[in-house]
């Protein structure tokens, strides 16, 4: 699970705020906010850290009044916080310390030093928000028309309903979604408005795009009207709305399109599981392997976080389980039985099948593939760690 960490860079307006800025907006992972700090103006960090992950500082030569500016007397940091300053003064050391600063680069600073301290700033942040965040399950089929919308809709709705996780369902199917009948809801466009929204979207405002099923299911639906080309989806904005609803919501269950840009590939990135669909003959298992080594090369997915899901599965099929796995070895592989009646049912009517067929053996299978990824424990307790960290309590 990797979470783009929100960079707050403050600091005095200059050549070093500036290449500090351009450094940071090189790495993909990064969401930076940057806020200068004029001579003469305050700018408590106090009220700006809440919604950042880690902040960089960047202090010039008169410091002591950038400090002052954002630090009010006796006041810390309560992020992370890296100082940017010139080197060889002590009493800059030693004034970033009792702000609670974990490390100090020295100007002019190099990516090589800073990015690593922010990476691990990223560790940390994702170790200790741990089960605090989201967890993203996304579906893609390995070719067209082998259940992956069906399944992602149905997974959604038993974590909503069967276990009452706060769970969102997003149709990355842009051009041609469907989810909304699979619900009997209303088709609309409330992801592309909320991505085009972004950046001054928050959970309240997130209302406003997403619907609610009477099972407790929401669900951010797509292409409603109008024509979305995949080239209009930044994945910065993918990245942000992600923060969003990394607060509002419990579990992220996404339909995802087969196409790897980059909006796709942002969204793979923060996948903690990707369900990778597919049927049981030597064409689907043929594309399988191709997106799965595709998935794992140049995306970057990892292997635990790779699941094939066998649809419409029969054991007397013309291609077996064993097929399967001798020619993906390292991935999990989960089947799903066939049961075209009740399928075809449940998205006419539009009933989920937890709802229309709680007893099938497709949907107990659909239960059971849930309950086997359930979200493990409860939070874990962060880790005060960093360069300066066996100071820790001498100098505040
Ligand atoms: N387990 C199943 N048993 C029988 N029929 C199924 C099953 N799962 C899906 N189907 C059928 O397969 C059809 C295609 O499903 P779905 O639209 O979910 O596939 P998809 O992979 O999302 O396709 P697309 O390429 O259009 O996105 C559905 O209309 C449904 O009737
Ligand atoms: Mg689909």
């Amino acid at each position: 699970m990797r979470h783009a960490l929100k960079v707050l860079l403050a600091g005095h307006p200059g050549q070093t705020l500036t290449q500090v800025e351009t450094l940071l907006a090189e790495q993909r992972q990064l969401l930076v906010t940057t806020r200068p700090v004029n001579t003469g103006e305050t700018l408590p960090l106090s009220d700006l850290q809440a919604s950042c992950d880690a902040i960089v500082l960047v202090v010039g030569e008169d410091w002591r009044s950038t400090l002052e500016a954002c630090f009010q007397p006796g006041t810390m940091a309560n992020k992370p916080l890296l100082v940017v300053g010139l080197p060889g003064d002590l009493e800059l050391l030693r004034m970033s310390m009792r702000i609670g600063a974990r490390d100090f680069f020295s100007i002019p600073v190099s990516a090589t030093d800073l990015i690593p301290a922010l990476d691990r700033v990223a560790t940390e942040e994702y170790e200790r928000r741990g089960a605090l965040s989201a967890r993203v399950t996304t579906f893609m089929n390995a070719k067209g028309g082998s259940g992956a919308s069906f399944c992602a809709a149905n997974f959604a709705h038993i974590l909503a309903k069967g276990q009452g996780r706060r769970t969102v369902l997003l149709d990355f199917e842009l051009q041609f979604g469907s989810l909304p009948t699979y619900f009997n809801l209303q088709s609309r466009n409330g992801l592309v408005r909320a991505l085009e929204l972004v950046d001054t979207l928050d959970a309240t405002a997130l209302q406003g795009y997403t619907q609610q099923h009477p099972s407790g299911l929401y669900l951010l639906a797509a292409a409603a009207e109008g024509m979305v080309l995949p080239e209009d989806i930044h994945e910065e904005r993918v990245a942000k709305l992600f923060a969003v609803l990394d607060d509002a919501y419990e579990e992220l269950v996404i339909d995802l399109p087969r196409r790897i840009d980059r909006a796709t590939a942002a969204v793979l990135d923060r996948s903690d599981l990707v369900m990778l669909v597919v049927q049981q003959t030597v064409a689907h298992l043929h594309e399988l392997k191709r997106l799965a080594a595709l998935l794992r090369g140049e995306v970057g997915v990892a292997s635990h976080r790779l699941i094939v899901v066998i649809n419409r599965f029969e054991k007397r099929g013309e291609v077996t389980l064993k097929d399967f796995t001798e020619a993906l070895p390292g991935l999990r592989v989960e089947t799903l039985p066939n049961d075209y009646r009740r399928v075809a049912d449940s998205i006419n009517l539009g009933i989920p099948l937890l709802e229309q067929a709680p007893g099938s053996p497709l949907c107990k299978a659909l239960k059971g593939l849930v309950e086997s990824l359930s979200f493990p424990g409860a939070p874990r307790v962060p880790q005060a760690r960093g360069p300066w960290s066996w100071l820790a309590g001498k100098h505040t």
